[in-house]
């Protein structure tokens, strides 16, 4: 019977609780899977950090890179962060020298994915990466596995806890977004500085690795559309509210003849649709393929201990052998997609135009969307005290090239425009 080595390579809020879960856990893992699991080798950066908890001195090593050479470890769990530096280098390093590794790290494997699942297949190891996308949903085992029949032609979601936090209180307590920005900083939701999160970086790289195992292709690495909450105002949220809407930040990834349309946005959908239920910090992802039809997973986005669910999750399946492939199937099957022109995109848009309230201002907006295709299904007209207004507008399908040629012509007249906010809908199916 043989028993599994691992060595943990970062004991911060998730490494510190995969080495408390995998100790609590031990005999459970065993009973369930006939092997036992022996921490044989921990590291971070300062081994003098009191962590808050006992670990047995003889387990450290100072310096993480020193793991991948040290012939006893089977497993290497990387949790220190970053697409690059050293964690790249302690990935790469590890592989190449026979250990498998698991890993929480979107940024990393959103950047060089491919390349590790190829050098892991060619050294027989496993690369596996579950808690990199949806935190404690077992979301990448169910599209490799529990999906293995399907033909996916869509996938799409909710996949940042902080953003959906944010979003769900502006709403809920009428607050602004700065203002619910402090209180999930203040929660522990969002990082000291939220950038990745607030901008969409983190869902981009999220919905990259998704793609990737939903549609068995190479993963996309040009620029694709992503843009993050911050523009969004109360104000929108309440007025997407009255017009039978909510807004979420979205993920949204669709095969399109031989391309892949893959981008991330806020967007407003339908009330009655269940993604548009998803609040707080919980993530939901909406997987439709042939002939399985429409499936949704919803549970903890992130935290230390769902993530540590996941992280555990895969160490137990390379115990037992059931995971050959990092994406499902094997490198050298991977389809090279194009990447889908978005301006040929088409949906309804909710524009908001924050305009200085003088005559003839309304037939400017209508004048420069009939310009450009655009037609109106909605218009909303909110003037307020400080002789500003705002007009908010809910279009008819129109084409993407078109909805941003016209704004980027209205921008310029800055004495008249002092906000647009662009925001796309989607009511186009009930995917
Ligand atoms: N937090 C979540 O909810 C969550 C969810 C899903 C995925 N993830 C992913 O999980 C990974 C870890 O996240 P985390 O929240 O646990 O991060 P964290 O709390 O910042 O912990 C990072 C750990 O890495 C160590 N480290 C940093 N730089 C190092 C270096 N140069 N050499 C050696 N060790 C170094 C730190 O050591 P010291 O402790 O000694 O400073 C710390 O233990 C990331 O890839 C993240 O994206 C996190």
């Amino acid at each position: 019977m043989k028993t599994f080595n691992v060595a943990i390579a970062g004991l911060g809020n998730i490494g510190l609780e995969v080495y408390k879960n995998l100790i609590k856990n031990k005999k459970n893992i065993f009973n369930k899977t006939g092997f036992k699991i022996n921490i044989s080798h921990i590291s971070a950066k300062n081994p003098k950090k009191n962590r808050g908890y006992l670990i047995p001195k003889k387990l450290w090593v100072n310096n993480p890179l020193a793991l991948p050479n040290i012939k006893e470890i089977d497993i290497i769990v990387e949790l220190i962060g970053g697409s690059d530096g050293i964690a790249k280098k302690l990935v790469f390093d590890s592989i190449k020298n026979g250990k498998h590794i698991v890993t929480a790290n979107k940024a990393l494997i959103a950047k060089y994915g491919d390349l590790l699942a190829e050098l892991a297949e060619k050294k027989s190891v496993n690369l596996l990466f579950e808690a990199s996308v949806g935190g404690g949903i077992p979301i990448i085992q169910s599209i490799k596995q529990g999906l293995i029949a399907n033909k996916i032609k869509h996938v799409y979601g909710i996949l940042n806890g902080t953003t959906n936090f944010i979003l769900s209180e502006m709403e809920k307590k009428e607050s602004s977004f700065q203002e619910i920005l402090k209180i999930a900083q203040n929660k522990g939701y969002a990082e000291s500085n939220p950038h990745a999160d607030i901008s969409g970086a983190d869902v981009a790289s999220k919905i990259s690795i998704l793609s990737s195992i939903c549609f068995g292709c190479k993963i996309i690495n040009k620029k694709f559309l992503v843009e993050g909450i911050s523009n969004i105002d109360l104000l929108d949220i309440q007025c997407a509210k009255n017009l039978g809407y909510r807004i979420k930040l979205l993920a949204i990834s669709e095969i399109i003849g031989n391309k892949i349309k893959q981008r991330v946005h806020p967007a407003l959908i339908p009330l009655d649709l269940d993604i548009a239920n998803i609040n707080g910090v919980t993530n939901a992802v909406v997987v439709d393929g042939d002939p399985i039809g429409r499936t949704i997973y919803e549970g903890a986005g992130a935290g230390k201990g769902p993530t540590s669910s996941s992280i555990i999750s895969d160490i137990a399946s390379i115990m037992v052998g059931n995971d050959d492939f990092s994406f499902g199937l094997s490198p050298s099957a991977k389809k090279n997609y194009k990447l889908f022109n978005f301006n040929k995109h088409i949906s309804k848009y909710y524009l908001r135009f924050l305009v200085n309230d003088k005559p003839g201002v309304l037939s400017i907006i209508t004048s420069n969307l009939a310009k450009n295709k655009i037609s109106i299904q909605n218009l909303i007209q909110n003037p307020d005290k400080n002789k500003l207004s705002n007009v908010m507008i809910v279009t008819h399908k129109a084409k993407e090239e078109n909805v941003q040629k016209c704004i980027k012509v209205l921008c310029k007249n800055k004495k008249i425009f002092k906000k647009i906010v662009l925001i796309r809908v989607r009511d186009e199916s009930k995917l």
